[in-house]
This record gives C-alpha cells, sequence and structure tokens, in this order.
C-alpha cells in the first residue's frame, strides 16, 4: 500500500500531483487505465478526446463490461470551445484531467468523501477556502458537503445553466447532475470599486474563484433529440484539471505560472526575445501564452496522429499553428519560431508522454512545414488587412468582401481577420462575408479541389520524412513491414474492413507512378487482413499505397506481402518499352530534333508526345511501326545500369527534356551485341529511365499504332497497344473486312476498287433523280400556275406537296415566280415527319401587304413551328404535320383578308 504523505505544501510540483492522484486511488482499489489518443477510437459522435470518461462510455452505456468497476486515469483532453479566449490566465485547449470513475460501484457518498479527503488531508488545501456547488433538487450531495464541515453559505445550489449538469460529450452519451468545488483566492482579478466581496460567487466569474473538481453522478443517457433515459447503473465520472488544482496548490493564480507550462513558456519567450510581464497589461503577455499553450497542443495532436489539413481535426490543427505564428508576428516575429517552442513542449511533456520524445523530429518537422507555409502568406495578409482597416477606419467595419478576398486570394485565415478586427475594435460585416463565400461555392461547383489536396498531401509526406524502398524491379511479390498507415488524413494504428487509405511500407514490390508509367495496382495482405491497392505514388521518399481495405484489417508494424497484379504490370512492362522503341523509331524516322513531351504508359494502351513541326504522313508511321515490329521481332534482351550522369550523357542515353539532373541515373538499354546475326549491331534504344520494362522485346508481341493526330504547335500525340491488345484490334478489323468480302462478294484485295466502282454509281444514279424531280417539279409548278386563282390580279398559290422535299418546294416556288409576275406561293410539304414550308412574293404582291416572311411565321406558328427570310422569299420548319392543313387554310384567308384590307382603303384613300 502506498503511504499517502499528508499535506504536502504548497509547492507540489504538476508530475508530482500525478503520482500522488494515481497513487490516492490505487489504495482506493481502482485500477488505473492509461491515457487514450486524443482522437477518440471509433466514436463519431466526438471529434476529440474531451474528458476523462470518453474512453469509458461503451462501459456507463452497458455495451463493453469494464476491466474494474473502479476505474482512474490522467487523460489528457483537448477542446476547441473558447479557442479565441485562448491566451487570457487559464483557458487552455489542452489539459489533463485527473478522474476516478465508478461503473455502478459507489456513489454520491464516496465520491464525496475522497475528495474531500485529497484536497484537503492529502493535499492540505485550506478547508476554508473551498466551496461547493450541487444541482438544484441534489440534497443528497447538499447534506453530503455539510457534513465535510462546509459551511451552508458556501454551498450552493445551481441550475444546468449555471453548470451544474455535466454532459453528454457530443450529441449524444451518457450524462448527470454534477457538484462542483472551487477554491476560492479570497480576491476578484480584475479590481472593479462596487465590488461586494459579500455577493461574489463562483458562477459570476470574477477570477475570485477557480473551479478545480467536479464530480458527475452519471445516471443518464441523453439522446441526440435531448431525451433521456436511465443508463443501466449510476456511474461516479470525476474531473479535476491538473494545471487549475497545480496552480491552487503552486499558490499562484494562473496555469502559465505552473511549473510545467512555465518552463514551456520560458522557452517561448527565448525565441520571441519578449519578457513574460503578466501584470504590465502588455499584449504580449497574451501572445506568450498563445504560443505556449498552442504549441504543447500541437505537439500532443501530432504525436496522435493529427496533422494539418483544410478540414476536419487537421484544420483544427492547422488554425493553432497559424494563430501561434500571427500572434508571434504582432510581437514582431519574422523568422521560425514555433519548432523552438515545440520541441520545448516535447521536453517538458516526455516524462510523463514518453511518445511526444520518440516522435520528437517529425513533430518538429511538421511544426516548421506548416509555420513557413503560413509566415508567407501572413506578412502580405496582414499588410493588406491593416490597409483596409485604414479604409474603413470611420465606419470601423470590415467589409464582406474585403474579408472574402482576404481569405480567398491572399490566405488569411478569416477567423484570425475576425480576431484582429476584434483587438482594433473593428466589427466584420458577417453577412456580406457569408454572401461571397456562398457566391463562391457556387462558382466553384464541380471544380475539382484534387489540386489542393494533392499538394497538401506532397506537404504532409514531405514532412513526414519516410523512405521506402522500391523492390519491385526484381521482384512482383515481396516481404515488408508497415511503416505508416492513413485513414481520413491522419496517421492511425490500424486499418479495418472497408477502410479507404493510404498504407507506406519499409520497401514495396509497387512502382509508384513516374515516368508515364501509372502506379501499380495489387494486394497488401498479412496474416489477418486484405488491402486492395488501387493505386501506387511517391511522395518525397515515400511510396504511398492507396485503396481500401478488402478484409480483415492491418496495423503498424505488421509485417505483409506485396503482391502487385501481375498482369497489370506485365501490360505496363510490355506498354513502357514498346515507348521506348517508338521513340527511337520517330528519331530515326523523323529525325533526331524529334523529343518526348509526355507519355502515358498503363498496362492497356501507350500514349507518346512528341515535338514535330509537320504531322507525318502515312507513310512515316508505316515505316515507325514496321521498324518498331521488326525490333519485337528481333528479341532483343533489355539491360539497366545507374551511371553517373554525364556518362549516360556521353553513351548516348536520351534524357526526357524535363527531368531533372541527378548525379546518378537509371540508363534502360535495348542493344544488340557485335556477334548477333539477326540485326545489325548495336544500341537501338537507350534511355533514361526508372520505369520497369519486359526482358526482352518479342514480349512486346507486336505494336500497333491507333492514332497520330496534333495536341498544340508543334507538338504530336500518337497513341498505340501493343501484345494482346493490339491482337485484339488487328483481329477486330480483320472482322470487318471480311463482313465486307461477304457483302460485296469480291476477294479482299477488289474491294477498294469495288467501293470506288459502287460510289461512281451512286453519283451517276444521284443525277438521275435529281433531273427527274425538276421535271416533276416543272410540271406541278406549270399546272398550279394554270389553276391558280387571281385576286385584283394577285395570284394566291397555297398548295401541300406529298414525298416533297426542300429541293423540290425551292424548283416549285422558282418556277412559279420566273413565270408570274404579280404572286404570293407558299408551297408546304413533309421533312423529316414535320411540316416545311416555303414562301415566296413578288414585288406587286409585297407591295399589297403580301410578305413572305411574315406569311410564313403566321403559317408555322399555327403548326408549333417558326421561321424568317424576307420579304421575298423565307421558309420555316413546323412541329406538328396534323396541324399543316389548318395552317394552309387559314394562310390563304389571310392573304385574302390582306388583299381586300388593302382595295377597302385604297378604295377610301381615292
Ligand atoms: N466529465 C466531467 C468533466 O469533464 C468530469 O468535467
Amino acid at each position: 500500500m502506498v503511504k499517502i504523505i499528508k499535506n504536502w505544501g504548497v509547492r507540489l510540483k504538476v508530475d508530482e500531483l500525478r503520482k500522488v492522484f494515481l497513487n490516492f486511488f490505487e489504495t482506493r482499489n481502482h485500477r488505473v487505465i492509461p491515457p487514450a489518443s486524443l482522437v477518440p477510437h471509433g466514436d463519431p459522435t466526438l471529434l476529440f478526446t474531451t474528458a476523462g470518461m470518453v474512453q469509458f462510455k461503451p462501459y456507463f452505456m452497458g455495451l463493453e463490461s469494464p476491466p474494474a468497476s473502479r476505474l482512474t486515469s490522467i487523460q489528457r483532453c483537448f477542446r476547441t470551445t473558447d479557442v479565441e479566449e485562448v491566451g487570457d490566465e487559464n483557458h487552455l485547449t489542452l489539459f489533463e484531467m485527473l478522474g476516478n470513475f465508478s461503473v455502478g460501484d459507489y456513489f454520491k457518498s464516496e465520491s464525496i468523501d475522497w475528495a474531500w479527503e485529497f484536497l484537503t488531508e492529502v493535499l492540505g488545501i485550506d478547508k476554508n477556502r473551498l466551496w461547493a456547488t450541487v444541482y438544484v433538487d441534489d440534497d443528497e450531495a447538499y447534506d453530503l458537503w455539510k457534513k465535510k464541515g462546509i459551511p451552508e453559505e458556501k454551498i450552493l445550489r445551481y441550475t444546468a445553466e449555471q453548470g451544474n449538469y455535466w454532459g453528454p460529450p457530443g450529441d449524444s452519451g451518457p450524462c448527470g447532475p454534477c457538484s462542483e468545488l472551487h477554491y476560492d483566492f479570497g480576491t476578484p482579478v480584475i479590481e472593479d470599486s462596487n465590488y461586494d466581496p459579500d455577493k461574489d460567487h463562483p458562477a459570476l466569474d470574477t477570477g475570485r474563484f477557480l473551479e478545480i473538481w467536479n464530480l458527475v453522478f452519471m445516471a443518464y443517457y441523453q439522446h441526440e433529440d435531448g431525451t433521456r433515459e436511465d443508463l443501466p447503473a449510476a456511474n461516479i465520472d470525476t474531473g479535476a484539471g491538473l494545471e487549475r488544482l497545480a496552480a491552487v496548490l503552486q499558490g499562484v493564480r494562473s496555469a502559465y505560472e505552473t511549473d510545467e507550462l512555465r518552463s514551456i513558456l520560458k522557452s517561448a519567450e527565448k525565441v520571441t526575445g519578449v519578457h513574460y510581464s503578466p501584470d504590465s497589461g502588455d499584449q504580449s503577455a497574451n501572445g506568450l501564452r498563445v504560443i505556449t499553450e498552442h504549441a504543447r497542443a500541437f505537439a500532443y495532436l501530432v504525436a496522435d496522429g493529427v496533422l494539418p489539413s483544410n478540414e476536419g481535426r487537421g484544420y483544427v490543427l492547422r488554425r493553432l499553428i497559424r494563430r501561434a505564428v500571427y500572434f508571434g508576428y504582432q510581437m514582431g516575429i519574422t523568422k521560425p519560431f514555433f519548432g523552438d517552442v515545440v520541441g520545448s513542449a516535447i521536453s517538458v511533456s516526455s516524462a510523463n508522454h514518453p511518445e511526444l520524445e520518440k516522435q520528437r523530429e517529425f513533430l518538429l518537422r511538421v511544426a516548421t512545414a506548416e509555420e513557413s507555409r503560413f509566415q508567407q502568406t501572413l506578412s502580405v495578409g496582414l499588410e493588406l488587412l491593416n490597409d483596409v482597416m485604414k479604409t474603413h477606419s470611420a465606419q470601423k467595419e470590415i467589409p464582406g468582401r474585403e474579408m472574402f478576398i482576404l481569405y480567398d486570394t491572399h490566405g488569411l485565415p478569416p477567423e484570425l481577420t475576425r480576431e484582429v478586427a476584434q483587438i482594433n475594435n473593428f466589427s466584420i460585416d458577417e453577412k456580406g462575408f457569408a454572401n461571397e463565400m456562398d457566391a463562391q461555392r457556387e462558382r466553384s461547383k464541380g471544380e475539382e479541389n484534387f489540386a489542393e489536396n494533392e499538394s497538401d498531401r506532397q506537404a504532409r509526406y514531405a514532412s513526414l520524412g519516410l523512405k521506402s524502398k522500391f523492390t519491385g524491379y526484381e521482384k512482383i511479390i515481396d516481404q515488408s513491414n508497415v511503416l505508416i498507415l492513413m485513414h481520413d488524413e491522419m496517421i492511425v494504428q490500424e486499418l479495418n474492413t472497408g477502410d479507404r487509405a493510404e498504407i507506406i511500407l519499409e520497401s514495396t514490390s509497387f512502382y509508384p507512378e513516374g515516368g508515364g508509367q501509372i502506379g501499380d495496382h495489387g494486394e497488401i495482405i498479412t496474416t489477418t487482413g486484405k488491402f486492395s491497392v488501387e493505386d501506387t505514388q511517391k511522395f518525397g521518399d515515400a511510396i504511398v499505397h492507396f485503396g481500401q481495405m478488402l478484409e480483415g484489417n492491418i496495423a503498424t508494424g505488421n509485417d505483409v506481402e506485396t503482391r502487385v497484379n501481375s498482369e497489370f504490370r506485365l501490360g505496363a512492362m510490355r506498354n513502357h518499352t514498346a515507348t521506348h522503341l517508338l521513340h527511337s523509331a520517330l528519331r530515326k524516322e523523323l529525325g533526331t530534333h524529334v523529343k518526348q513531351a509526355g507519355s502515358y504508359v498503363g498496362p492497356d494502351r501507350l500514349r507518346f508526345d512528341y515535338t514535330h513541326p509537320e504531322a507525318p504522313t502515312h507513310e512515316n508511321l508505316q515505316s515507325i511501326q514496321a521498324l518498331v515490329n521488326e525490333k519485337v521481332r528481333d528479341d532483343i534482351v533489355g539491360s539497366t545500369f545507374v551511371l553517373p550522369y554525364d556518362e549516360a550523357i556521353e553513351r548516348g542515353a536520351v534524357a526526357f527534356f524535363e527531368d531533372k539532373y541527378q548525379d546518378q541515373v537509371r540508363v534502360v538499354e535495348y542493344c544488340v551485341t557485335p556477334h548477333s546475326h539477326s540485326t545489325e549491331a548495336g544500341c537501338f534504344s537507350s534511355e533514361f529511365c526508372g520505369g520497369t520494362h519486359i526482358h526482352s522485346t518479342g514480349q512486346i508481341g507486336r505494336m500497333q499504332i491507333v492514332s497520330e493526330s496534333s495536341i498544340g504547335a508543334g507538338l504530336r500525340r500518337i497513341e498505340a497497344v501493343t501484345g494482346p491488345e493490339a491482337e485484339a484490334l488487328i483481329t477486330n478489323r480483320m472482322n470487318t473486312l471480311d463482313l465486307l468480302v461477304q457483302k460485296f462478294k469480291v476477294p479482299i484485295e477488289d474491294l477498294p476498287q469495288r467501293i470506288n466502282s459502287l460510289e461512281d454509281q451512286l453519283n451517276t444514279e444521284r443525277k438521275r433523280v435529281e433531273e427527274t424531280l425538276t421535271t416533276i417539279a416543272k410540271i406541278h409548278a406549270d399546272e398550279l400556275v394554270k389553276s391558280t386563282t387571281q385576286s385584283d390580279s394577285t395570284s394566291i398559290i397555297v398548295e401541300f406537296l406529298d414525298s416533297g422535299s426542300v429541293e423540290t418546294s425551292r424548283l416549285i416556288v422558282d418556277r412559279i415566280r420566273s413565270q408570274l409576275d404579280n404572286v404570293f406561293v407558299c408551297i408546304a410539304t413533309e421533312v423529316d415527319s414535320k411540316p416545311f414550308l416555303m414562301t415566296a412574293s413578288s414585288k406587286t404582291a409585297i407591295e399589297n401587304g403580301l410578305k413572305a416572311d411574315v406569311l410564313v411565321r403566321f403559317a408555322a406558328n399555327i403548326c408549333g413551328g417558326s421561321g424568317g427570310g424576307r420579304a421575298e422569299f423565307a421558309q420555316a420548319g413546323g412541329k406538328e404535320l396534323s396541324q399543316i392543313q389548318e395552317a394552309l387554310d387559314s394562310l390563304r384567308k389571310e392573304c385574302y383578308r390582306i388583299l381586300s384590307d388593302k382595295a377597302t382603303s385604297s378604295f377610301e384613300s381615292s
């Protein structure tokens, strides 16, 4: 049994307090449980672990049985509420919670007994300084505190709003009424002449009281809709803020004056060169506290797998770093400083949280990368914000549009603009800002945000500093070990069925996309699970496998087998080698000015972009393809080796013009030795290349060019297939030819001639038809002219033509016009099952009010269509063929009406 030393006096260190606390409860039969991660495991209701009870929720809810019914822990917690308040004397985002828990074991009386004993007897806190609060109707707790000797005026009944109902953490979960103990410093923090000590109490937040322990009588479960039901048992959940309790013990009023935080704050003073003087009322004290707090929180969050990103936990982390960098900037610090303070936080906290020290190098790398990224943005953004504030100094309001531009164009986070505005007594046009954001969302709907995610990913992997060895040149199945697992942009310890994730291994046979060759697909297998690899990419030195857990689970450190899909890889290798042969053939056929401008090498096809001023001829392409296939038949064995850059160039190896210079380069060659008799000696192809290739060119089988096209000025593209795809292409084409042979009943070689003669025949027939139509149209037109009705010498011809066409309509209309001087004609017919109308009007007819365009629209309107043209000639299309007769009847009537109106008016005016 651990002996509890009574009355430690006032200088108990933070770490000593941790030990004393756990000892106290251990001797009262509590099982010490190590703290859980800040990222709650399998709990979608919570972003972070916000209290000691979070990891015990399943026990309280009766979902799992606890390892013991009495538990105790010191849980690291992270709370985002009031981030903006961090910087004052006591608000923290990251803190440790001392807690004792009963899962259906003891209840109110024991928890109150032990809290009292621990504070007053073990820690020796003056009883007279302790106040208790209880939930409004909790007489039992009230009486228990009274029995401890707390005078009635120091036992207050508080409502839920005043803080005496706790939980649930998140939208749903365990909760219950609570009772709190407050320490009375005797005086408020801010002096106020009206201050009445007799009226002050904890809920007034004057700074005189500090809540040091919360005892939750956790008996209910609250659903999302707010309804509650009893938990399987009545439980106890308590929480005491480590730094707050330490502040009381160390006789200080601020968490930042306790030993651990003070020592991190010292490093912030050192790196900024700013002296900490909390009583001076100086803004820099605030800034130093922000940097201190956020540096420590950063270290804890990243060590638990959170990484900066633009959403969720990663964004919360990013906000912390940006806030710290901003406050540093305000103190005039423009060089990187955040990493140093993180370093100090690691040193100070590692005794208690050894994982921090283990990950030191990584934490610092992430901190520095993120800090320098933001520092570049910040100074420009803040200068612009200052200008905005100057311009709007009269209104003292930052327009929403300006805030939006600062954010959207200059990367200044809105919450920072808000904070700077507040410090400078400016308000924000929040509505205007929200409108701008909405408009932006609307504009960018459907836009890919992949690029941004990619650059975030780049930065993340660069800062991870991981190295994976590629073993896939020699084997496509290999053994390795899991270095890191990423899920939802976070480092996790384990992947489970269904998780979409990224896996980084110590070594891998999976080829990461590069040199045009796409990343390998396949499976990563352990004894406990299977991961389907859908893409492989390289970031820095890390090879990242993207995909999904097919079954079981995979954990960090697991031994794995990397199984590349052999068909996929073989296809990619075949096409990669074919690309090299094609490159060489192009240079031989078109000239050595041909340079590779890009390529795509997949398992099923290849694409090669190259520089060349004009389109290669058909003969060029035939020769290029023939040359490649000749080298395929030669079955030239490839060789690869690594050698110094200059030597490779001297050797004649061709570099892709965007290749970066490297000391050592890998060269892939297909050369024939002088003794070989199959072909002339020499290297047909020698290229800088990191890709995977087949052993000898014969494995390509055949390369078939599918297309050649221009993709820009001086840039051309060839698409081709090899192996089975080339065979399939040729077979398909042969099948088509066979069909044509059957159809035309001539030998294959006579097909072109047969098709040409058929085309000639078709043209002759076409001409004959045209002539016949013209004759028929003439006859038809002449008949119409003959039978035309005259009205004041204006002929009106409105007719529907069966089996007509646009051309015959035209012929008829023209012929009628050529025969009658004063005529309005409308020929309607059916084209593609829809009415078609053509109208023409002679000069006199127009003068009489019969305008071809107006009248065609009139008729078209009736059959649901529209049209146009001039007064002399117009045409229109309708929709309803069934309406055409009605349209024509109405048109006739309209013509007569126009003519008679005209006659009446000229009679009246004469
Ligand atoms: N879960 C309680 C709190 O966080 C103890 O205050």
